[in-house]
This record gives structure tokens, sequence and C-alpha cells, in this order.
């Protein structure tokens, strides 16, 4: 097993997994300095393209962004998602998987879903490719964006599904919009860590999209905590900058030839 996956599952029960999620090198190069995990989420759809939902994030797409973050990541666990429709069976998510692995030099990936995909990730795990889950709120199939485990049948399907991707062989489990105490029910079920958004800090690590984080997208979500006002600082300099040129400011001889 890879040194950086058993260091990951190790933090169990021992210390909290950081994740966050980048879609470039430079965003990569400064959370990797902190992160356990950097994740190249299919999030980018919605942060960086617009789109109404991660169903339209194609292969390419997720290949190209994490190529630029893997200049960016040194130290944490790369993690790629594999987006809507490349695993619809184990022969697909195979040739894929092996694809952004081999195109990207990514450590993991990562896929949506629980006993529907079982297979299909007991097969990648079998052939030695390291597989991060994710339950809960699955945005590749989502109808509605509601929290997830509120209803007995619900809540049953899940923690069966977390321990279906334990025998899987994933090395972690992300759980998305989940109730609190489903949250801490599944981290004290199974044996490999999970990691919440939107989850309740009773998971073993917590995950955010880093855009969001730092002020960067304006998504307006319970689970989000912003830390940051990137935008205006953004805004600023461009202002300034702005000035500058406009009052022949900028450039001045220092930065001439
Ligand atoms: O696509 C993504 O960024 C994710 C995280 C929200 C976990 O899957």
């Amino acid at each position: 097993m890879l040194k950086k996956i058993l260091k990951i599952k190790q933090k169990k029960n021992t210390s909290k997994i950081i994740c966050l999620t980048a879609y470039s090198k430079n965003i990569a190069s400064i959370i990797d300095k902190h992160c356990d995990i950097v994740l190249v989420g299919d999030s980018l759809g919605s942060v960086l393209y617009d789109f109404s939902s991660t169903k339209k994030v194609t292969l390419n797409m997720m290949i190209d962004h994490s190529k630029s973050v893997r200049k960016g990541v040194k130290k944490s666990l790369m993690v790629v998602d594999m987006p809507h429709n490349t695993y619809r069976n184990s022969k697909e998510a195979l040739k894929n998987a092996k694809k952004i692995i081999s195109i990207t030099k990514c450590d993991a990936v990562k896929l949506e879903g629980g006993k529907k995909v079982f297979q299909i990730i007991k097969n990648l795990t079998k052939k030695n490719i390291p597989v991060m889950g994710h339950l809960g709120l699955l945005p590749q199939s989502a109808t509605s964006f509601k929290f997830k485990g509120k209803e007995i049948n619900e809540k049953k399907i899940i923690l069966r599904d977390s321990k279906l991707l334990e025998k899987a062989g994933v090395f972690s489990i992300v759980l998305e919009c989940v109730e609190s105490s489903l949250a801490k029910e599944i981290t004290k079920n199974i044996n490999i860590p999970t990691i919440g958004i939107g989850a309740s800090a009773n998971c073993d690590g917590q995950v955010l999209v880093t855009d969001d984080l730092i002020g960067l997208n304006k998504i307006r979500a319970r689970f989000v905590k912003r830390y940051s006002n990137i935008e205006k600082q953004i805004n600023d300099a461009v202002l300034k900058f702005k000035k500058d040129v406009v009052k022949i400011k900028f450039p001045t001889k220092k930065h001439s030839y």
C-alpha cells in the first residue's frame, strides 16, 4: 500500500484529516503545505464553469485540471474525482481510472455511491487502484440537495453502504451532507477514516471546497465557513493597478527595459 495512504488510514482515532480541493497549480501549492489530502473535485464544474450540476464534467476536464494540480502538490495525497458516466461498469471504471492515474500521476481516485458501485470499486482495489468513497449527498446523481440520514430507512442504507465500501477496499469515505448522529455512527462502525463536508465534527477529517473557504465562490451553504475574502483583496489590487496605469505611475523605469 502507498505510504501516503497508510498514513491517512493511521490518522483514524489519532488526529484530524485535513482535505481541500484544488483545480490548479497555484492554489494546490499553497494548500499542499497544510493538507493531508488535496482533492481535484468535480465541483470544478459548478465552481469554475458555472455548470448547473457536476454531470456535465468530462474526463478530459478532470485530467487537464489534475495535470496542473499535480505540479503544485508535493506532500499531500492527491485524489481525483472520476466524473459522471466514467464508471458505469467495471471495465469502463478500470480503463478510465488507469487513464486518470497514468496521465495525471495522482495517487487515488474518488467514486460516488454505495451498493451500486460495490463491485466496480472492488475490481479497482483488486487491481491496486487506491479508491476513496463518497456517500450521503451524491452530486453526480442527486435530484435534490437535501441533507441525508434523517429518515430511518435512508440512515440504514447509508450505514450499510459505508460498511460495503470498507469491504470493497476504499481507504476512506467522504460523507457529504450527512446528519450528525449518522456520521458519528458510521465513523464508529468502520475502521477507515470518514471525511465530512456538512457532516458534523463527528468525522475523522473535514473537506471543503477551497474557493468557498477563501471567499472566491459565492455559495451560500450551511456547511461552508468563509475564512477569507480573497475577492476583496483581488478587487483592491486590480483597482490599484488600474489607478497607477491611468496616472502613469506604472510601469516606472524600474519595470521597464
Ligand atoms: O467535488 C468535490 O469537490 C467533492 C467534495 C465536495 C468532497 O467531491
